[in-house]
């Protein structure tokens, strides 16, 4: 039986967290057996913020070697960096020309990212969802491991297909999202109301995955907790929940065995087993990551293979849309690269 297709991405726009690796990455790895999984470091996504060019251009490196670094097989997956596929600009922009503004308006995303940008909304931060579409449709992916916040966006691309479809033929997978079960959100150490993410501004709170020793030791040790003083698992204790979420995930034990662990301790003792679980976890980690950025060379060889795999699905789907359009098709690929 053929797999089902998997594809989603990561924007290289900040330092990834513990959040992205817990909620996004180790899954992915997970799935990688069972599916036929696409990979996709969305840089021009990134570029819907206003980035320092040199940073990008590390931190999706990084990001290339921390998937990698994080278990992703890069023969077993497709891994590749957006902009190396020029079939997911093409595909924007038609799939913008079936995209309604009215539908575009009501992203809680862009509404929220745009309020305060007064009369310099770039229009990409609007179009992004359009974007997210053509990565996602481009390779007929069946399912989009995503978190919650992304919902609305997979949402309005199933919209888009859909509409699609009927005004030119079966064209599109519609896709659905994926909700790991295993999975849970990692919160903020600071406001352990808010998710860990890596766009927040007081990054205290914040468990980069290239931290530092002495600064994941720091952050975890300060983390909020509350004034009862027990060890259990409730909404009322949200930092606690949240550390006790991240110890049980990192040490693959579910919340029963973390809290039979943590049995008649206090919170020092659960930072300290927190701390410990991320330092097993992360250093190794790093040492990985390191590695790989010393050696630029394979890195660079492996975004090579990444494209050109991917290049050749999304070629398939983009000719097929084009011609279903009316565009003359192109006689040869010889001028484009
Ligand atoms: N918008 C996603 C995020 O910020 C990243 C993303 C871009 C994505 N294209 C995608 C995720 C396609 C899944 C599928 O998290």
């Amino acid at each position: 039986m053929k797999k089902q297709r998997i594809f989603s991405g990561i924007q290289p726009s900040g330092n990834l967290t513990l959040g992205n690796y817990l909620g996004a990455l180790r899954n992915w790895v997970a799935l990688q057996e069972e599916y036929e999984c696409i990979y996709s470091i969305v840089d021009m996504h990134a570029i819907t913020v206003r980035q320092n060019p040199q940073e990008l251009r590390e931190r999706s490196l990084l990001t290339m070697a921390l998937y990698l670094a994080a278990g992703l097989d890069p023969q077993e997956n497709i891994v590749f960096i957006q902009s190396h596929v020029p079939e997911h600009a093409q595909l924007g922009w038609i799939l913008g020309c079936n995209s309604y503004m009215g539908e575009l308006s009501r992203m809680t995303q862009y509404k929220d990212k745009s309020s305060r940008m007064g009369d310099s909304i770039p229009t990409g931060l609007f179009n992004y969802p359009v974007l997210m579409a053509a990565d996602i449709l481009l390779y007929n992916a069946h399912l989009v491991p995503v978190g919650e916040d992304q919902t609305q966006h997979l949402e309005l691309t199933r919209d888009i297909a859909v509409r699609f479809n009927n005004a030119y033929g079966e064209t599109f997978v519609i896709p659905k999202g994926y909700f790991n079960p295993f999975g849970a959100r990692i919160y903020d150490l600071q406001t352990p109301e808010k998710i860990m993410s890596k766009s927040s501004q007081n990054q205290q709170g914040i468990l980069f995955l290239l931290d530092d020793e002495k600064t994941l030791k720091r952050k975890i040790s300060r983390s909020v907790t509350d004034s009862l003083g027990t060890i259990s698992y409730n909404d009322h204790q949200p930092g606690v929940k949240n550390l006790l979420n991240i110890f049980a995930l990192l040490r693959e034990l579910s919340i029963e065995e973390s809290l039979a662990y943590f049995e008649g301790k206090g919170y020092k003792q659960l930072k300290d087993g927190v701390t410990e679980a991320v330092l097993d976890s992360l250093l190794p980690l790093q040492k990985k990551v390191n590695e790989l950025m010393d050696n630029r060379s394979y890195l660079e060889d492996l975004m090579l293979h990444g494209a050109q795999r991917a290049r050749a699905l999304a070629k398939v789907t983009l000719a097929d849309v084009e011609e279903k359009i009316g565009f003359i098709p192109r006689r040869t690929d010889e001028y484009r690269d």
